[in-house]
Parts: structure tokens; sequence; C-alpha cells
């Protein structure tokens, strides 16, 4: 895989795929990291003398044309705001308009393509589509890292079209580098964190770490699945049967390996999914019938921050409890900064997945931490020893 340093791009059209699917609400950036974090690779490009066309998606619009609700047109305002200049928004990515702003672009100019994903033959990874986006540029860069997992025509199908001309961004290169860090030749012990409410998504991500840790936390939603493996009650907390006999084997390889596993001992239950609903600790194997488990209890907090604080490693995916609830945030908040107290003193730790990234600045420890990574589903599959589509292609 050729990086940015490996190529020449001046008076070059680079067709650049971004991650730029960063959470909106009433039309409002509520997190601009993965904006922020596509600027080292737009301005690398800019300064080599590079025509910038930008290829992005945001949500998962139905595909049959345009959405208001899913345009482009904030982060592309966003953007140019980073930037400190023009960035001109595409009214679509195929149509005779667009093209004639393509080929109209000079170096130092930056054309963003409208949404992607408006166009069926993307997800659907159409070599139609991805052989009309590429007309638009001589030069492919992959930044995406985010959107890696997918099969997509933007970020992987077009790949073809550049047999020469095929590059990973800086951003792309940089979680490539820590992730394999993190996979290769971690400083021991290494703790990873598992939480979140997704437990099909990232029960098997456990399977794989369970072989490469020396202690693996399983908290937040992620914990009752094993809860109920065990043998406890879980009452309305969420877990998924057909999951237990995985969790079982997750526990299994730990057995084998001599892993730490580490559940919650104590959980903060409430009788409703509500910030204000009748709350109370109970043992984690314990949870009664028409309660539900929120948070992480007391001497969890305690157990877990001891582990973490000797670690010299540590990987975050996922929070402890529902954090975006006061009174359920405890868990989540503690750990983190326990997490950043000793990336503070040394360890090296990498945070995934939105709901943590959202904790950590939440907290105010972002800097703390020594990689946060842009990826979601994609970080995952990375670490499930998975080939992800889009690395693939370059
Ligand atoms: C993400 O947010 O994880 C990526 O942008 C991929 O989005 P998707 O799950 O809709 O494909």
């Amino acid at each position: 895989m050729k990086i940015l340093t490996e190529g020449s791009f001046d008076g070059k059209k680079v067709l650049l795929r971004c991650e730029l699917n960063v959470p909106l609400k009433d039309g409002v950036i509520t997190d601009d990291t993965r904006i922020v974090e596509s600027l080292p690779t737009i301005k690398y490009l800019l300064e080599h003398n590079a025509a910038v066309i930008i290829m992005a998606h945001l949500g998962r619009p139905e595909g049959t044309g345009y959405e208001e609700a899913f345009s482009l047109a904030p982060v592309a305002e966003h953007l140019k705001s980073l930037l400190g200049r023009e960035v001109t928004l595409a009214g679509d990515c195929f149509g005779d308009k667009t093209a004639a702003q393509a080929e109209a672009l000079r170096s130092g100019e930056i054309l963003m393509l409208e949404n992607v994903r408006f166009v069926k033959g993307e997800t659907k990874g159409s070599e139609e589509f991805a052989e009309k986006l590429a007309s638009y540029g001589n030069v492919y860069v992959n930044d995406a890292f985010g959107t890696t997992h997918r099969a997509h025509s933007s970020t992987a199908i077009i790949a073809k079209f550049f047999p020469n001309d095929k590059y990973a961004g800086k951003l792309l290169e940089h979680e490539i580098v820590n992730l394999e860090k993190l996979l290769k030749t971690p400083a021991r012990p290494f703790t990873a964190i598992i939480g979140g409410s997704k437990v099909s998504s990232k029960i098997d991500v456990l399977k794989n770490m369970a072989e490469k840790v020396d202690n693996l936390i399983v908290g937040g939603g992620m914990a009752y699945t094993f809860i109920k493996a065990l043998g406890g009650t879980v009452g309305n907390s969420i877990h998924e049967d057909d999951k237990i006999d995985i969790a079982r084997e997750v526990m299994e390889v730990c057995k084998e390996k001599n892993v730490v596993f580490a559940l919650p001992e104590d959980t903060v239950v409430a009788d409703a999914f509500d910030n204000e609903a009748n709350r109370k600790t109970v043992p984690t194997m314990e949870i009664p019938d028409g309660w539900e488990g929120l948070d992480i209890g007391a001497a969890s907090i305690e157990k877990f921050k001891n582990i973490v604080r000797n670690s010299k490693t540590i990987l975050w995916n996922g929070p402890l409890g529902v954090f975006e609830m006061d009174n359920f945030a405890t868990g989540t908040l503690e750990i983190g900064k326990t997490v950043g107290e000793i990336s503070q003193q040394g360890a090296f730790s990498a945070v995934g997945g939105g709901d943590s990234i959202a904790a950590v600045k939440k907290l105010g420890i972002a800097s703390q931490i020594s990689y946060i990574s842009t990826g979601g589903g994609a970080m995952i599959e990375y670490l499930e020893g998975k080939t992800l589509p889009g690395i693939a292609a370059l």
C-alpha cells in the first residue's frame, strides 16, 4: 500500500475519499472529530499543488436521490471554516454540472461531491458508479478509515481504475500503524475494556482479543449476555440469548490463555430506562425481575480501576453504562479518568467507537489519550482480524 509521501500530486486532480460521517442534531454537527482528523491529508494535498475532489457519505439515505437531511452542506461549511478557504459543494456526484465543476477545478481548490450514498450504486459497490467517480480525477486517495469495512464504490471498487495512482491518506495510515501496534507489539500488561450495547456486532471481536490481551474487562450492555451464560439473572437488562454460546467460548479462551476475565460484580439497576427512574445497586449475578442494569457499581469501578492502573496498554471501546444519563454515568467517567491518568504516566491508550469518544470528550481527557480511532465498526473488524475491503483495494 502506497502512502502520500510516495506520490507526486503537483497539478493532479485527486479524488479523495474522506470519512465525514459526523453526528448531526437539527442540522448542527455535534462532534467534528472526523472532519478535524481529515484535515492533515486535505492540507497535504493542497500544499502539494493538487486540486482536491472530496467524496464522502453522511448517514444512511435511501439511495434514491437527494435528501436534505443527509446533505453534506453542513460538513462542507464546517470544513470551509476549519480550512479558511472555499469549499464548493456540488449538487450531486454524477451530473453534467458536477463533471464540469470537476473539470474546471484548479490546483489548490476544493470541490466536495454531494453524499455518494444518494446513489444506490454506492452501497452496492457498483462498478459503473465507481467508474463515473473515477472519471473526475487522475489520482485516488482513500483516507476514510471509518468506512474501509464497506466494499462500496467510492471506498473500494474505484481503486481498480487507478492501478498505479492509489494511496492511503494520512489518517488511514495513522489508524493502521496504531492498530498494528495494538495487535502486534503491545506493551504488557495489555487490557481491553469492551462495553456498549451492540452485543452482536462486538462479541466476535472479544474472541480475537482474548487471544491477545492479558486482561479482558467486559462491562456496560455487553456484560449481561455473559452473566446469563454464567447462570445469573439479568432482569430486563440488554442481552442476546443467541450469543450465549459465543460468550461461553470467549470465557473458555480466556481460561486456556490465562487471561484475567473481569465482569462487573455489582450493578446499578433501574426500574425504567430513564435518568429519573428508581435505582439501587445489586450483585450483577442477581438482577431482579423488572429491573435493568444501567451502570457498573462502586465495587466494580474499584476492581476495574485496579486492573487499568496496572496496565501498559489499554484498548477501550464502548461505555460501561448509559453515560448519556447523568445518574448512570459514574462507571464510564471513573474508568475514563483512570485511563487518562495512566496514559499520562506513559501507558499507551487507544479509544474507539462514537460513544467512548464522546465520553472521553465529556471528561476533557481527549488530549491525554494516545490514539483515538475515527472508526467504529471498521476498528472492531480490524481488531477481529478481518480483511477490510477499502484497505485491501489499496
Ligand atoms: C461509521 O459511521 O461507522 C461509518 O461511516 C460507516 O457507516 P455505515 O455503518 O452506515 O456503513
